[in-house]
């Protein structure tokens, strides 16, 4: 295997990336990027601000104060906005909502695309998202797609939520994603969309180690 080397996975919400990512960067000893929680970052920055998600002149001006960095401890990715530790507060249905209305921006996605970039030129990354291997890395050594049907990402969520004790509707959940999906796909910038050098892995009827070996699997093949 190359010294440095990138691993681009993109695919919708819901389909297990960032736990696959996770599996996978471990294994391979490398860092583990979560480019959706940098959008996140900065949507609670733009809440915090009071700027609405279809104010997009707004959002062009308020995201060049945002300073977002990331950090690791104990490998684990942790996101700074302006000298804060947000990790934590940036996993609500608020934060999802302006993040997925508010990464149609340009000037936010030049932002956090310019940091993605600088991330995976010093070191090798496993690095997730909707654009890594269309538009940020496209020369990543290794591209893959996670996808899943909406109702199974609905019922995964579903799950997620109920073990946490939260009242939840399953309809509701999956009208959600397919909006969000919708949003993420055609909107102008960077929708989300399998590079044609992608591996596609569709993992509606796979557990979590079935994908995490189906993704070494094709990173010894495309690696050695
Ligand atoms: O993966 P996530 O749910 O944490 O992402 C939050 C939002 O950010 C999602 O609506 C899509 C957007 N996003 C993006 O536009 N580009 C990325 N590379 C990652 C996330």
């Amino acid at each position: 295997m190359k010294n440095r080397f990138s691993i681009a996975i993109d695919g919708p919400a819901g389909a297990g990336k960032s736990t696959i990512a996770k599996n996978v960067s471990k294994e391979l000893g490398v860092i583990y990027v979560d480019t959706g929680a940098m959008y996140r970052a900065m949507a609670l920055y733009l809440i915090r601000e009071g700027v609405s998600a279809e104010d997009s002149e707004g959002i062009s001006a308020k995201c060049a104060s945002a300073d977002i960095s990331i950090d690791f401890v104990d490998g684990m990715q942790q996101v700074i906005l302006n000298g804060e530790n947000v990790s934590g507060l940036i996993r609500t249905e608020e934060v999802s909502a302006m993040a997925s209305k508010s990464s149609v921006n340009g000037d936010v996605r030049e932002k956090l695309v310019e940091l993605q970039r600088k991330l995976a030129s010093e070191k090798s990354v496993v690095m997730d998202g909707r654009d890594i291997g269309t538009v940020v890395l496209p020369n990543a050594e290794v591209k893959i797609y996670l996808t899943a049907s909406s109702a199974v990402r609905a019922k995964r969520r579903y799950d997620e939520l109920i073990a946490k004790g939260e009242q939840c509707d399953l309809a509701q959940i999956e009208a959600d994603i397919i909006e969000r999906d919708h949003r993420d796909m055609t909107r102008e910038i960077s929708p989300l969309k399998q590079a044609d050098d992608a591996v596609l892995v569709d993992t509606s009827d796979m557990n979590i180690e079935e994908v995490t070996k189906a993704l070494l699997d094709i990173v010894e093949e495309k690696c050695g």
